[in-house]
């Protein structure tokens, strides 16, 4: 899941040119980073990316990353060197069969507990009989698992990029080249791109790049497109202390921003996905975390409209097996980059099904891989925690269950969202009231079960807080026994009397009730109100009232929210 990045120019730069260009990647990855100049500076850090020794050169690599194999060290951080020094690499991805190529490398001198430097040591190895070329092959034939490899030689005006499952891609600059994880790490300096496939390996310099295949056992030249990318660049945090908070403001707008197009440009691609859902005998989404999340709620509302379709997790999606020529899956992603997720599509095409997607990072790997992708339009997302994405996310599947006579007026959308922030002060009160707690329950019917689940992993990644999202008709099936005095369970009400019952049931067990609901009821003390007409299911507003609980609780305990420990905002590993 790391962030790598590998720079060749004809005018020197500095070294901490490339740090910033690394800083625009550290959501995939920030325990720790590094950097080498082929003037032979090399540093390596653990924690968040900062300023380095200055150092002037004309080829670097540089790397920031989420620990895999081994723990996050100075000595686990990349690059990676061999026996020698004279290799110097940075990868993304995981060697699955790193301990078989290391047994063979006997002699080697092992300095990190990575599966990374095994790499290095193989070329060390094969660069001592072969050439580049043929010991790259070599390495494509040998190697399992997933990797974004650029790697440096010392003397060597070259920099070689091998890329299999993890993304890379390669800026072209008026005076040079430069290979990183992806577009946004070179947004601010060219607009054109090209985008490695599976298999690619490409010798790059100041003065151009080759690109090649392996395929047939054999490394074929490949030409290669050059994409013109629209790209905003890194965005700013402007007065706002978090991104999260930032990010949550910008809903209404950005929500307004995708029902605009999605009536407009993206009508035609909506249209085509139309027809892929009419033609499936099965419609299955594939996605992880929050955007699974979204994917059931996307059940959801398609099934009211009388389509019937199911949500697998991508991660257990190898567990599914019924995926033939009427299959249509759809990946829900607000990267496009998650591992998982691509796993599931792998292979899928040969099998015949179709591919949709609904991302928010243009260009990213799964857009590629699908036969039509509806873009979410969220803009960039900074934070971990995925939050104007997810709404995005409820919001273009609430819009395609519309194409099938879904009711919904989303010209109320933008307002409806506004309306939440009217409870802003009652949520920062609330949060100074469950900062201290160890457990906090959710739980909803229908459509808020998903809500549920969506905020009891926000509370859980964010506020460091055990959290349990669950349908409430469950809680009487086990959990009811967690329930002491006090335990605060935020409660979804809307109309079904089913959840007033589910309420009552722990209300009398001395459970701390807190309704997120659109009625008034005084049986609810503690209430987050929400406008919503009765009529109106209310996932947008409901999730977003948990996504300020719970920023406001993260921020009453003082917690880093942007990047919270143990994560990365893209999860590029299996
Ligand atoms: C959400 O807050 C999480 N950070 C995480 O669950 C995320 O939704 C998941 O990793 C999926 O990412 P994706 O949408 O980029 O595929
Ligand atoms: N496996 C490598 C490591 O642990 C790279 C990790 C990654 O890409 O997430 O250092």
């Amino acid at each position: 899941m790391c962030g790598i990045i590998g720079m060749a120019s004809k005018h020197e730069f500095g070294s901490n040119d490339i740090i910033k260009m690394l800083k625009r990647l550290e959501y995939r990855g920030y325990d720790s980073f590094g950097i080498v100049t082929d003037k032979g500076m090399m540093e390596k850090e653990v924690g968040e990316i900062k300023p380095v020794k200055e150092n002037r050169c004309s080829m670097a690599l540089a790397h920031c990353r989420w620990a895999t194999h081994g723990g996050v060290t100075r000595e686990n951080a990349h690059p990676h060197t061999d026996c020698t020094g004279n290799i110097f690499l940075v990868h993304n991805g995981i060697i699955s069969n790193y301990q078989e190529l290391k047994n063979k490398l006997v002699g080697h001198k092992f300095t990190s507990e990575t599966d990374t430097e095994v790499i290095a040591h193989f070329f060390e190895e094969s660069l001592k009989t072969n050439d580049i070329k043929s010991s790259v092959l070599e390495f494509f034939r040998i190697a399992q698992g997933e990797f974004a490899i650029v790697m440096m030689l010392k003397g060597d005006k070259n920099l070689y990029a091998l890329k299999r499952g993890s993304p890379l891609s390669l800026g072209l600059l008026d005076d040079g080249n430069v290979l990183a994880s992806d577009i946004y790490a070179f947004s601010d300096k060219t607009e054109k791109a090209i985008f490695f496939n599976e298999d690619e390996f490409a010798i790059m310099n100041k003065d151009g790049y080759e690109f090649y295949k392996f395929l047939d056992n054999m490394l074929k030249p490949v030409s290669k497109e050059i994409t013109v990318v629209k790209w905003s660049g890194t965005e700013e945090k402007n007065h706002f202390d978090h991104y999260m908070i930032k990010e949550i403001n910008e809903e209404p707008e950005v929500a307004e921003r995708l029902i605009n197009s999605l009536r407009t440009e993206q009508k035609p691609g909506l249209e085509k996905l139309k027809e892929l859902i009419q033609g499936a005998k099965r419609i299955v989404f594939v996605a992880s975390g929050s955007s699974y999340h979204a994917a059931l709620l996307g059940v959801y509302f398609l099934n009211k409209a009388g389509v019937e379709a199911h949500a697998v997790i991508a991660s257990e999606f190898r567990n599914f097996y019924l995926v033939d020529d009427k299959t249509l899956l759809i990946a829900v992603s607000q990267s496009g980059e998650t591992m998982d997720v691509i796993e599931a599509l792998h292979g899928m095409k040969a099998k015949g099904a179709k591919i949709a997607s609904l991302v928010n990072v243009p260009y990213s790997t799964i857009q590629r891989m699908s036969n039509v992708s509806i873009n979410i339009e969220a803009g960039q997302e900074i934070c971990v925690a995925a939050t104007k994405s997810f709404v995005n996310q409820v919001v273009a599947l609430t819009y395609l269950a519309s194409v099938f006579g879904y009711e919904k007026d989303f010209s109320k959308i933008p307002d409806e969202i506004r309306d939440v922030f009217s409870q802003e002060g009652k949520i920062k009160q609330l949060a100074k009231s469950l900062k201290g707690e160890k457990d906090i329950y959710i739980i909803g019917r229908g459509y808020l079960y998903p809500v549920a689940r969506e905020i009891a992993l926000k509370i859980k990644e964010i506020s460091y807080i055990h959290a349990e999202g669950m349908m409430g008709g469950e809680l009487k099936h086990g959990t009811l026994a967690l329930i002491e005095e006090g335990t605060p369970v935020i409660a979804l009400i809307d109309n079904k009397p089913e959840i007033i019952s589910n309420v009552m049931e722990i209300k009398a067990r001395g459970g701390r009730i807190i309704a997120v609901t659109n009625r008034d009821d005084e049986r609810f003390q503690e209430s987050i109100r929400i406008s919503a007409h009765n009529k109106f299911p209310f996932s947008i507003e409901a999730s977003i009232a948990g996504q300020l609980l719970t920023y406001y609780i993260a921020k009453e305990k003082g917690l880093p929210i942007d990047k919270v420990r143990n994560l990365a905002k893209s999860v590029t590993v299996k």
